[in-house]
């Protein structure tokens, strides 16, 4: 894995401040980038905002019409060249991306709001996914979807942006590429060093435009032969429908999606490492992660204890810019995802079960962290994304009532537990249906190569991201030739 930058060393922190400096300020002009003979112009044009401080303009990103999408989809080429060939294109783009880390910790900051913390992981994992795939391609025995759409949000702009494009790119098909609405200029950055890196025009297509006016076309149209999608449930399942609906052959949808995820902290459990594992999952990258813990189950006895450490806790949270080194929790993405967080926190006030919050920076859009209080998973009844933890206990004989309701919830992403009862734990493992299960850590932040990750049922029809199965979902089968 990608060695990264320690925010701990003096060093390496000032060599990340250098890096990123000349871009403190940059403006960025967002274009579509598409095949060579195409129009390389668009329709409306989107904004670049900082979350964090609504002076700093980024610039602007021009969206490609439905009519210049559907033309990228005719001129789409998948990648022929040999395998070894992508992969060392592939291994030169992630080369690239660690060289050109001032820039993007400066973006990842300005237009997505990560923490320096977060954003080193975030390149970190890109580079990841791009050595991975690159090498894993040499062992699939199978050809080309032909052209693979990937559509990829904000929360993780260059990571998953990247592993999408990564993994059709080894296997040698041809990519649509379409960003996040509010993250164009991180994926206009990245697309350049792919193409400066190897990867044909026509291989890569960078299509900047809104969901609700491309998506159909990207989705929908008979010269896609797979959809690869990570976002919310709802907007999978229209795109299911999409696709469902077209005239034309049938395609695979790789979907990967939100998650209503739990942890269970018995009284066995170490409090000083609980409680330093729950901040961690609920309210690191601002809650913004599809991992990311929304609901803590704590054992009764235990209960005032550790509420107490964990409000103890937040109190010592740095809630601000993410540009300073010293931050730990950053602005939520957009105006619009601060008023519905700020609603579900005001109806719990409103009804006597909010527990906390922190007092978040006036200027930008900041949300201060938040515990609610609720009996179980009944009272969660949509994904929260945002730092926003609910708390909920049970007593011992309680665990099989537990256990049913966060497999009942229907979503199946990450799983967290606390004890030191190993039969319990054990026990946990066989029978909660999530893709990630996480002992005595935190539940957030799975490795590239080691953890694979993805869920079940509304989270995602898998295969895990980052692990040995995911290329092959990018292939159809194809016989070897018969020796002679
Ligand atoms: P979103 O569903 O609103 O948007 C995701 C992408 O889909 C964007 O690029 C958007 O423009 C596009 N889109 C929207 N409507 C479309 C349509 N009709 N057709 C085609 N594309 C369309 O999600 P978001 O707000 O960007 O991201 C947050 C969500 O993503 C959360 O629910 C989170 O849990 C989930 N997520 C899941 C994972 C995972 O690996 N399971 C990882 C990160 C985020
Ligand atoms: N892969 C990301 C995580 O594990 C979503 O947090």
């Amino acid at each position: 894995n990608s060695r990264g930058w320690d925010v701990n060393d003096p060093l390496h922190a000032g060599q990340i401040e250098a890096a990123r400096a000349p871009y403190a300020q940059k403006a960025y002009a967002v274009t579509p980038l598409l095949a060579d003979g195409l129009a390389q112009e668009g329709g409306e044009t989107l904004e670049i905002r900082n979350p964090a401080r609504p002076e700093d303009r980024l610039g602007t990103a021009l969206c490609v019409t439905p009519a210049l999408a559907a033309q990228a989809v005719e001129a789409a080429r998948p990648w022929a060249a040999p395998v070894a060939e992508r992969r060392a294109v592939l291994e030169r783009a992630a080369d690239l991306y660690e060289a050109r880390h001032g820039e993007i910790f400066a973006l990842l900051a300005r237009e997505a709001g990560k923490t320096w913390r977060d954003a080193i992981a975030e390149l970190r994992e890109a580079v990841d996914f791009l050595r991975y795939y690159a090498a894993r391609a040499e062992q699939e025995p199978n050809g080309p979807l032909g052209t693979v759409t990937c559509i990829s949000p904000w929360n993780f702009p260059l990571a998953i942006f990247t592993g999408q494009i990564a993994a059709a790119l080894a296997t040698g098909n041809a990519v649509l590429a379409k960003p996040a609405e509010t993250t164009n200029a991180i994926a206009f950055l990245a697309m350049r060093l792919l193409h400066e890196a190897g990867v044909p025009r026509a291989a890569l297509q960078l299509l900047p435009g809104t969901g609700r006016e491309i998506g159909p076309v990207l989705t929908g149209t008979p010269g896609v032969g797979g959809v690869c999608f990570t976002g919310s449930t709802a907007t999978a399942q229209g795109i299911n429908r999409v696709m469902a609906a077209r005239l034309a052959p049938c395609a695979p949808l790789i979907a990967e999606t939100g998650g209503l995820n739990a942890m269970i902290v018995d009284s066995t459990a170490l409090p000083e490492q609980a409680v330093r594992d729950i901040v961690a999952s609920a309210f690191q990258s601002a809650g913004q992660r599809c991992s990311a813990l929304r609901l803590l189950y704590v054992q009764e006895d235990v209960a005032p204890a550790i509420r107490k450490m964990l409000f103890g806790a937040m109190d010592a949270l740095r809630i601000g810019d993410p540009w300073q080194a010293a931050t730990d929790v950053g602005p939520v993405i957009s105006a619009e995802a601060k008023a519905g967080i700020e609603a579900h926190v005001a109806a719990a006030k409103a009804e006597g079960r909010l527990l906390k919050q922190l007092r978040p920076p006036q200027q930008g859009t900041f949300v201060g962290p938040a515990v609610i209080e609720v009996s179980g998973m009944a009272d969660l009844t949509r994904e929260i994304f945002g730092p926003v933890l609910h708390i909920a206990t049970f007593r011992a004989e309680e665990l099989d009532r537990v256990v049913e309701e966060i497999n009942a919830s229907g979503y199946g992403l990450t799983f967290g537990v606390h004890s030191r009862i190993d039969s319990r734990v054990d026990a946990l493992v066989r029978k909660i249906r999530v893709g990630n299960i996480y002992v005595n850590r935190n539940q957030i932040g799975a490795v590239v190569g080691s953890q694979p990750f993805g869920g079940e049922g509304l989270s995602g029809t898998g295969p895990k991201a980052g692990g040995p199965a995911y290329l092959a979902r990018f292939t159809r089968p194809e016989s070897a030739p018969a020796a002679e």
